[in-house]
């Protein structure tokens, strides 16, 4: 069967992981995988996660499966967190969601069902994440990719990724980014989500919101707006819902698919075939970060002290944004890298080619995402100049 079998090349993402971790040089720098970083390189349990999987472990009496849907709470207290509880998608029942395997996971579950409902396309602007393209590929769909940066000014060039979603009709699903796109950080703003969310009640395409980084681009209301403003606008959408970032979770794989429909009883029956194609699959997500975050989303006390967590490692991240555009400055680049500071969340691209960025790594130890992703949680006061200095060396413009 796998006689003729060779081994892929590692995974984009990952496989830079290892490769760090295996380089002996004291002074490398690991910008890579989208992770939070101390300065020390730490990436600590959260002290609510901490208290929460106390009291998780104190309490669980069994290890018996859990629902199909989740740990018991979860997806009520995620759908409260991401649409307030106020809201009329919360108040008509118009929400419904399962707990998934992480983002990952969810994107999957979201990708089964669109194809099991006969949507044709999926669409997204360039450049994505780098496993957009095998997880909807997993479910047989091929990407396309649709203008979106703009690497010459560092900017979303959104005539053009309007003049493309307009093309967009009922079978063609829009996958976008919440906010912290990923690889840019070049996030719409308010305006342009108003104007993408009537482009697909007109158009009737159907909106994939992936929110992989809810809470670290400004704040978790702040970053709910595209969600609840699809959600008010069009009949229909899917999101895609990670906690690998904002609690901390990234090996427990806790995320979730939320369906938003037209009425209660279409969401129930859209949940029920997302519930069959998990059964199908993996059968039911993990107990164990599903059970955490119910635990802090069901406690006051421990949402208090999550979010003031949360807002912390975000504002650390737009303070590493900041140290980076002056010592840029300082270094004599001008205004070069001034984007960055304007930009959201744990990543950004470097205006570097990948040959320069396989340079970076192999002369200067910085470890960088092919296509000049940064992980600005990996730049700090105590490498920030060593950063600069290898880009400048490696940098033709
Ligand atoms: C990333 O983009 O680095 C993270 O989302 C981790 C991953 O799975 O790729």
């Amino acid at each position: 069967m796998f006689a003729d079998a060779k081994p892929v090349p590692p995974d984009a993402i990952l496989g830079l992981s290892i490769a760090y971790a295996a380089d002996t040089r004291s002074d490398k720098i690991d910008l890579g995988v989208g992770v939070y970083r101390t300065i020390e390189g730490q990436t600590p349990v959260m002290a609510a996660v901490k208290k929460a999987e106390g009291f998780v472990l104190e309490n669980q009496d069994s290890k018996r499966y859990t629902p199909p849907e989740g740990a018991p709470g979860f997806t009520d207290r995620i759908l409260k967190l991401v649409f307030d509880e106020n809201s009329p998608t919360i108040q008509m029942g118009r929400a419904a969601a399962v707990q998934a395997p992480g983002g990952c996971g969810a994107l999957r579950l979201a990708a089964d069902l669109l194809k099991r409902f006969g949507a044709k396309t999926i669409s997204t602007g360039a450049p994505t994440w780098a496993n957009h393209k095998p997880l909807m590929g997993a479910a047989g769909y091929e990407i396309k990719m649709l203008p979106y940066y703009d690497a010459a000014s560092s900017s979303i060039d959104f005539d053009a990724y309007v003049s493309a979603v307009k093309k967009l009709g009922p079978d063609d699903v829009l996958l976008i980014h919440n906010c912290c796109h990923n690889p840019t950080g070049a996030d719409l703003t308010e305006a342009q989500i108003d104007i993408l969310a009537d482009m697909a009640k007109e158009q009737k395409f159907f909106p994939l919101i992936d929110a992989a980084y809810h809470g670290f681009a400004k704040n978790l209301d702040a970053d709910a707006y595209m969600i609840r403003k699809f959600a008010e606008t069009v009949p229909e959408t899917l999101i895609t819902y990670s906690c690998s970032k904002n609690f901390g979770l990234y090996r427990e794989r806790v995320g979730a698919l939320i369906v938003v429909s037209e009425n209660a009883e279409r969401a129930t029956a859209i949940k029920s075939h997302a519930l069959n194609i998990a059964r199908a699959n993996y059968s039911m997500p993990p107990a164990h970060g599903g059970a955490i975050v119910s635990e802090i989303l069901g406690s006051d006390d421990l949402t208090k002290m999550w979010r003031e967590e949360l807002d912390a490692m975000a504002s650390e991240v737009r303070g590493n944004r900041k140290l980076l555009v002056a010592e840029a400055e300082k270094a004599g680049l001008g205004n070069r890298l001034s984007y960055i500071a304007d930009q959201h969340g744990m990543f950004s691209l470097l205006p570097l080619s990948d040959e320069e960025v396989l340079k970076i790594r192999v002369d200067h130890g910085v470890y960088i995402v092919g296509g000049g992703r940064i992980n600005m949680c990996g730049v700090n006061h105590t490498n920030v100049e060593r950063l600069v200095a290898a880009f400048k060396a490696v940098s033709q413009g």
